[in-house]
C-alpha cells in the first residue's frame, strides 16, 4: 500500500492507473475505522482492479460547537487495518491541500440537505457535498462506496452525482453493526460502559417500528411516536429527531407504503449517534433493511 498525502502525486497514480484500463474503486473515510468502513473497502477490493481510501478529517462539515479538534485520529492503526485489507492507495493529505488559504467554492445539494441532519448541522451536507466532489475529482474513481448508515449523505452524494453528471456511480453497502445492534461509528469511542448499553435504544426503536408495521401500522405518526416513548425511557438519551420519510426525497409521508425511511438521530452523553430502516414495499409486502 502507498500512502500518499499531495493532491497532485495522488491525481498522477489515478490517471496512470486509469490509462492502463484500470477500474478504480474509492471509499472515502474520516478515520478511526472499524468494520463499517472496511466493509466498504472489502467491496470495492472485490468490485475493481485498484482500491483508493481516503482519510481526511474534513473541517467545512464540523459546526463551531461540534468535535472537530475531538475527533478520533489514528493514522498508524488505520493505515495497518488497510494495508491488512490489501488497498493500493491511501490517500491521506494535511487540511491546507484539500482547502488552501484562498479556497473559496463551494457545492450544494439543496433540497435534500435541508430536512433530518440538515435541521440540526446547517452546512453540513455543503461541506459533505464539496469534498466529496473535490476527492472525486482528484481520486477520479470508477466506483465509489458509502455506507447505509449515513442514509441521508448517500441521498446527498447520488443526487449531487446525477446533477452535476460526474463520471463515477455510487454503491451503497448495508449497515455493519455490533453483534447486540448498535450501529458501528467512530463516535461510539465517545461512549461510557453505561451508555453504551443507553445506545441500544436506537437500534431497539427501529425494531419496534418493524413490529408496528407488521402487525399493520401504516400512521407514520403512530410509529414515531411509540419510537420517542421507547427512546425518552431512557433518562440518558435526548433526541434529536425521530422521522419517517420518503426513502428517495427524504419528504415526510403520509402513510407507510412505497420506500420509506426511518431516520433517527439521539444524543447519549456527548455521543451524538445515527441509525435508519430502509423499508421497502412491494404489492403489500414489505422488506425490511436495518
Ligand atoms: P465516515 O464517518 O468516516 O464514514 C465513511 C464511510 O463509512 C461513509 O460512507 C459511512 O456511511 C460509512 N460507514 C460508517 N459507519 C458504517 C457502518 N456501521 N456500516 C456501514 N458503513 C458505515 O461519512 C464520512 O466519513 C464523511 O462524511 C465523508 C463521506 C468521508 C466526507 O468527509
Amino acid at each position: 500500500m502507498k500512502t500518499l498525502t499531495r493532491v497532485a502525486e495522488m491525481q498522477v497514480a489515478a490517471s496512470g492507473a486509469r490509462a492502463l484500463g484500470k477500474r478504480l474503486g474509492f471509499v472515502p473515510t474520516m478515520g478511526a475505522l472499524h468494520e463499517g468502513h472496511l466493509s466498504l473497502v472489502r467491496r470495492a477490493k472485490q468490485d475493481t482492479d485498484l482500491t483508493v481510501v481516503s482519510i481526511f478529517v474534513n473541517p467545512a462539515q464540523f459546526g463551531p460547537s461540534e468535535d472537530y479538534l475531538n475527533y478520533p485520529r489514528d493514522l498508524e492503526r488505520d493505515s495497518g487495518l488497510l494495508r491488512g485489507e490489501g488497498v493500493d492507495f491511501l490517500f491521506a493529505p494535511p487540511v491546507e491541500e484539500i482547502y488552501p488559504s484562498d479556497f473559496q467554492t463551494c457545492v450544494a445539494v439543496e433540497r435534500l440537505s435541508t430536512p433530518l441532519e440538515g435541521q440540526f448541522r446547517p452546512g453540513y451536507f455543503r461541506g459533505v457535498a464539496t469534498v466529496v466532489l473535490k476527492l472525486f475529482n482528484i481520486v477520479q474513481p470508477h466506483l465509489a462506496y458509502f455506507g447505509q448508515k449515513d442514509a441521508q449523505q448517500c441521498r446527498v452524494i447520488q443526487q449531487l452525482v446525477r446533477d452535476l453528471k460526474l463520471p463515477v456511480e455510487i454503491v451503497i453497502c448495508p449497515i455493519v453493526r455490533e453483534p447486540d445492534g448498535l450501529a458501528m461509528s467512530s463516535r461510539n469511542t465517545y461512549l461510557s460502559t453505561e451508555e453504551r448499553q443507553t445506545a441500544l435504544v436506537l437500534y431497539k426503536s427501529l425494531g419496534r417500528a418493524r413490529e408496528l408495521i407488521q402487525a399493520g401500522e401504516r400512521r407514520p405518526a403512530e410509529i414515531v411516536r411509540e419510537m420517542r416513548q421507547l427512546i425518552e425511557q431512557e433518562p440518558r438519551a435526548r433526541i434529536d429527531y425521530v422521522a419517517l420519510v420518503d426513502a428517495a426525497t427524504l419528504e415526510p409521508l403520509e402513510c407507510v407504503d412505497g420506500t420509506v425511511l426511518i431516520a433517527l438521530a439521539v444524543w447519549i452523553g456527548r455521543a451524538r449517534l445515527l441509525d435508519n430502516l430502509l423499508i421497502e414495499e412491494r404489492d403489500g409486502r414489505f422488506t425490511f433493511q436495518f
